[in-house]
Order: structure tokens, then sequence, then C-alpha cells
């Protein structure tokens, strides 16, 4: 009788004297060891990977890597942006905490501060970051943290950054400061006061929309302790195939930005000039309502993200989005190509016709994540999309 054959075997990798140029893929959802012995000192020593929740290799090169970006160690990734805010909440916080948030935070985390932290005994409440006195006044003795974005989503306002530090610094809060807007490119956290840093990695960071990620850092070892427990227990941990995307996307992060931001400024200044425009939002624009600050705190740098209000209200913002079919009108930012959103209709909808006129957001307003385009097809599409917009 034949002995009956089976691929159901562990198999080894081959023996290779050279080793691959490119980060290996490693999907493995668990990994063996020698024997209890070993895995004893993969969970105390941190030796190896035990269980991919726990952590696997593409994450580890991933968050070294961004890491490395904003001046830190020991971060982690996480399976979204939310997730890393999700992880730095569910890690440091306890019923009966206070904590502080800008009144402009991105709409999920806006969510999670009035009602999902409210839900969980957390008492939260917003304040406006570029006025530091207001958010001082809206300290409360059990303020355990502030979390604020340096650049306001979509009406690109910049926070006081020093300001809030100096508060943080003297009541001994945590400072979270979500960098995805601006990136390390643009702003160093942890060289302004910062305890703690997060990253949508779905942006500007990953570039190419195709994998859906976060980040977190913690100066304090064991705050960063703290948030890594909340990411395995809680299960908000990644995907090997989106972290392996991600690096790939990171290693033009800062060729795609640069160009990216060269475009935007382009942009802003075609748009300015523009009949069809009321108002361009963009931070190195001397009209900018925090040009000062914005050029100390950004070196003098703008980023990708601007925003523009046409004159002529939904009709006029129908008329250029149909005009602009190679603009994809898609609620993202940070893709490698433009992106056109209209908060309206889509991040604000959900706030009162008021609600979004107190933030200036009007049926007219734009927000463009600038791409990496050529710079003269982009701002003649944009131009001709506005010259509909005039028409309509
Ligand atoms: C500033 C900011 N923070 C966090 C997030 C959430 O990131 P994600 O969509 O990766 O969960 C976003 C998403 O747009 C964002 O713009």
């Amino acid at each position: 009788m034949k002995t009956p054959k089976s691929l159901v075997r562990r198999t080894s990798w081959p023996e290779s004297a050279s080793q691959p140029l490119v980060t290996p893929l490693q999907p493995s959802v668990v990994y063996t060891s020698g024997d209890p012995d070993a895995l004893d000192a993969i969970y105390t020593e941190k030796t190896g990977f035990s269980y991919a929740r726990e952590g696997h290799p593409n994450a580890s090169v991933l968050a070294s890597k961004i890491d490395y970006l904003e001046g830190t160690s020991g971060g982690i990734i996480t399976g979204s942006g939310m997730s890393a805010i999700a992880a730095v909440f569910l890690g440091l916080l306890k019923a009966g905490d206070h904590v502080l948030g800008g009144d402009q935070l991105y709409g999920r985390t806006l969510r999670l501060m009035t009602q999902d932290l409210p839900r969980l005994g957390i008492e939260t409440s917003l304040g406006d970051p570029t006025d530091a006195a207001s958010m001082r006044a809206a300290m409360r003795p059990n303020t355990r943290m502030i979390i604020v974005e340096v650049i306001s989503n979509p009406t690109i306002r910049v926070a006081d950054m020093e300001g809030i530090a100096q508060i943080t610094k003297e009541t001994g809060a945590l400072l979270v400061v979500d960098n995805t807007f601006t990136t390390p490119r643009l702003y160093l956290p942890f060289e302004h006061g910062a305890d703690i840093v997060i990253h949508s990695v779905t942006k500007l960071m990953a570039g190419h929309s195709d994998a859906t990620l976060g980040y977190a850092v913690a100066q304090d070892p064991a705050l960063m302790t703290a948030i890594n427990d909340a990411n395995v227990t809680w299960g908000l941990t990644p995907s090997p195939f989106d972290c392996w995307l991600a690096e790939r996307g990171l290693h033009t992060f800062d060729l795609r930005l640069d160009k990216a931001e060269r475009n935007a400024s382009a942009l802003a200044g075609a748009l300015a000039g523009h009949p069809a425009v009321e108002r361009v939002l963009y931070p190195t624009r001397t009209d900018h309502p925090d040009h000062n600050r914005a050029m100390g705190l950004l070196g003098g740098r703008g980023g990708n993200m601007m925003s523009f209000i046409l004159k002529g209200g939904r009709a006029a913002a129908n008329a250029f989005t149909r005009a602009a079919p190679e603009i994809a009108f898609a609620p993202t930012l940070g893709d490698v190509a433009t992106t056109l959103s209209h908060p309206p209709s889509s991040s604000h909808r959900g706030l009162t016709p008021e609600g979004r006129a107190n933030l200036g957001i009007t049926e007219g307003f734009f927000r463009v994540s600038v791409g990496v385009e050529d710079e003269g097809i982009l701002v003649t599409e944009m131009l001709r999309a506005a010259d509909e917009a005039g028409r309509a």
C-alpha cells in the first residue's frame, strides 16, 4: 500500500545566505517557539512574536519608521487612525476623568468626545484651540488630557500649540496631538511639549488610499505600555498587509508631501484670484486668520491641505464638481492624487446650517487634499471648474 501524501505539514523557509531587498510580508497569525522557556522569554523579554494581535513584524517595521520621523521610539501601529485615538483613550482614561478637546477635531473624534466617552463616565468638553485663554478657562481639576489637531479640518485654522503646551505643563494634564494633517515633516509635537502623538496613517503617510491604519506613541514608557495593552486587549491591531502597503507608501512620503505642498500653494494663489471664489484658506497666505502663528509653528510651510469658498452656494458647488471630473470628489485626504470634499454634504452634514455657519462652512465650501499631479494640469482643471461655478 502506498503511503498517503499530505500537504498539511509545517514547511521550513528555504535557507538563504542573502536577504530580500524588500520587507517580506508576514501574514502569519501565530508564531511557533522552541519550548515553554522560549515562549516565556517572548512575553517577558520581547525576544520575538507570539500571536499577531499582540504584534507582528510588518507592524514593527512600520512603527519604527514613523518613530524615526517623529523623533521617538516605541510607537505602535493600530488598525485605523480612530483606533489609535481609541487606544489612547481606553488605555489612559477612567470614569471621573475629564478630557478637553479642540472644537474642530475630526468628526469621529468629536463623536468619541461628545457621545462615547460620556457613556463610559468620562467627562468631556470642547474649546477653541486657536485661543489658549479659552482652553485654559475650560480646564477642570480632573482634566487628564487635552487632545488637539494642529491644523483644523476643514477650516485650516492653526492651533495655539505653544499656549496649549504651557497649560498642560502647568497643570500636569497630558497633551495628545493628532499630527495627521501636519505630519512630522511640518510639525514635531514632541519638540513642542506633547506627551502623546497619534496619526491616521491612512492619509499622507501611506498615501495611496489603499490601507487603513493608525499610529500612537507616548514618550513615557508607562503610558506607552497602557496604550499598547488597550490596543492588544480591545483588538484594535492592524493587518500585516496594510502595514506592508503603508511601509511601501512611506518610502515616498517626503517627496509626495513636498510636491503636493508646492501644488497647494500654487492652487491657493490661482483660486484666490478667481472672481467666482469668495475666499481661500491656506496657512502661508497673508490673509489666513492665523498666518503669523502658522509661519512660526510650521516653519514657513503650508502643507497639502487647503480650503476655498465659492460664491453662489450649492449651485456653484455642484457646477464646480461636475466641471472637474479629473479631480476625485471623495471625502478623504492624503491620497497621491488631488481629492475634493464638500463638508456641508459629508463630514459636517450632521450640523445645523447655523452650526456650520458658525464655523464658516457655507454651501460653497470645499476642502482640497492636494496631490502630486502636474501643477499646470491641476491648476487649469480647477480654474476651469471655477469658471463653470461662476456661471451657475
Ligand atoms: C485628523 C484626523 N484624525 C483621525 C482620523 C481618523 O483616521 P482613520 O480614518 O484612519 O480612522 C482622520 C480621518 O479622516 C483625520 O482626518
